[in-house]
């Protein structure tokens, strides 16, 4: 079931006994849209567990953006919080340069906020198409071309797309299955253009995580837990560890890749 909080207990122990440690992302700076709760304040915090300052934005939830932070800043890293809207292009861009100029730097840009509207074909609005779009393509796009202007050797940038770009089980994903699957493109093209400046781009496809978005004791989630090799949802701190992994200085050689962390869904 979803948690309360933003942060898993785990992660909030984790945080607390991190502080100050020479771990891999000292003195990096990283963005991670959407981080107020789910699996963005999971990234968020694990970013910070591992050294980095972070920085997050949110669409509406200040509060919940404002906890995550507290969590950042008590274990002794910075963080800030910024509301955009990643539909609103100029938003997106003025956060990232934002960012940069508060913290100083920008090494990692984690674009995760997403959209997820679902439906049958002819009841999807082009209000629908539009939103998915923009929140799930046009902003990992924009943010990745502000951020590169910051990022020097050893950037990062990490798509979170979707499982649903590999495998369509159920019915109604048209919209949201089109825009994940755009990030597969996206990410190996930004890979190859990117590669010379040692910048590095991948993406990463949850399964299905226990979020508010998709709870693990919501209606479908016996349907989906038969779907899955390990029987069970993802914790958005499993999502959170492949992020890491990807962000830190061993994965310095993994480009233009997408990494599956759905327990064996789409096997
Ligand atoms: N949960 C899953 O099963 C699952 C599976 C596969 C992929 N994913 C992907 O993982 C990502 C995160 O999902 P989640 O389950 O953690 O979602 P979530 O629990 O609904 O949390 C979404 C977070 O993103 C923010 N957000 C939403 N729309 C935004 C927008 N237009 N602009 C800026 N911020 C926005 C929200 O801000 P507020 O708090 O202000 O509303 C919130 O902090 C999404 O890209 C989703 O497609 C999730």
């Amino acid at each position: 079931m979803a948690s309360s909080s933003a942060l898993p207990p785990s992660a909030k122990t984790r945080l607390a006994s991190t502080a100050l440690l020479p771990v891999a992302l000292n003195g990096k700076v990283a963005l991670v849209t959407g981080g107020g709760r789910g699996i963005g304040a999971a990234v968020a915090v694990r970013l910070a567990e591992e050294g980095a300052d972070v920085a997050l934005t949110f669409q509406q939830n200040q509060q919940r953006a404002d906890d995550v932070v507290d969590r950042i800043k008590a274990a002794g890293r910075r963080a800030i919080a910024v509301k955009a809207d990643s539909s609103d292009p100029a938003a997106v861009v003025e956060a990232v340069n934002r960012v940069a100029g508060e913290l100083g730097r920008l090494d990692i840009l984690v674009n995760n906020a997403g959209a997820f509207l679902l439906g049958p074909l002819e009841q999807l609005s082009l209000e629908d198409f539009e939103q998915t779009v923009a929140v799930n393509v046009r902003a990992p796009f924009i943010a990745s071309q502000a951020a590169v202007r910051h990022m020097s050797s050893g950037g990062r940038i990490i798509n979170i797309g979707s499982n649903m770009a590999e495998r369509a089980v159920f019915p109604g994903f048209s919209l949201y299955s089109m825009s994940k699957t755009a990030l597969i493109g996206l990410t190996k093209a930004l890979g190859r253009e990117l590669g010379g400046r040692a910048i590095t781009v991948n993406l990463v496809n949850p399964g299905a995580t226990d979020t508010e978005l998709n709870p693990a004791d919501g209606p479908n989630a016996d349907t989906i837990n038969g779907f899955t090799a390990l029987g069970h949802y993802a914790d958005p701190a499993d999502v959170a560890a492949a992020v890491a992994f990807l962000a830190s200085p061993d994965g310095r050689y993994i480009t233009g890749a997408t990494v599956n962390v759905d327990g064996g869904f789409t096997i």
